[in-house]
């Protein structure tokens, strides 16, 4: 039987779940203390829930006349199964409901899951930044990111 899932507002007693998830998933998490300043300036902070345990999350803010996707991300063991899917269509619709023309984030050049996710919604590469995150690994050097971009029009 499929279990049963949903998508609700992350409220600051899901920030330490949210930063464990976030540290399974990349050596750069953000920490608990961000996500809560996050819930706090009122940035788009969304959690989803399966059977009431939290198994992702994403994180949106505003500017202007764009919408920027700061990070989403499904726990190990839950990916594959649509939630990442699920979470890029809500903050979409969002961001489609707030006005914004036009929707950005930075990603990862190596990381091909979030890249094809996103080019499965038209995303287009917009940019690279040089030497933006650091190694997965943890070893010397830096990682270039891609800026990839959607109109909402
Ligand atoms: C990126 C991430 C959120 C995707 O979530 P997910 O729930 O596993 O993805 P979904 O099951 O919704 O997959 C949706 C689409 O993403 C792409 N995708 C997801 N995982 C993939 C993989 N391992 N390899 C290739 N494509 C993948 C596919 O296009 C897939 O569509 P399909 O099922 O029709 O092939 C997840 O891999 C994750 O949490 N990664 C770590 C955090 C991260 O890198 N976040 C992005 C920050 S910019």
């Amino acid at each position: 039987m499929m279990a049963h899932s949903g998508i609700r507002k992350m409220t600051v007693a899901d920030a330490a779940i949210v930063h464990s998830i976030d540290k399974s998933v990349t050596i750069e998490p953000w920490t608990e203390r961000l996500y809560v300043e996050c819930i706090g300036v009122g940035y788009e902070c969304w959690v989803i829930v399966e059977e009431q345990e939290v198994i992702g999350f994403g994180v949106m803010n505003y500017s202007t006349s764009e919408a920027h996707i700061l990070n989403i991300a499904v726990t190990p063991s839950k990916q594959r199964e649509g939630q990442g899917e699920r979470m890029l269509q809500h903050l979409l619709n969002l961001a489609r409901q707030h006005g914004s023309d036009e929707i950005f984030l930075e990603v990862r050049v190596s990381n091909t899951p979030a890249i094809e996710l996103y080019k499965k919604y038209s995303f287009v590469e917009v940019g690279m930044r040089k030497n933006y995150y650091p190694l997965e690994d943890g070893g010397p050097g830096r990682e270039d990111a891609l800026t990839l971009a959607l109109s909402l029009w």
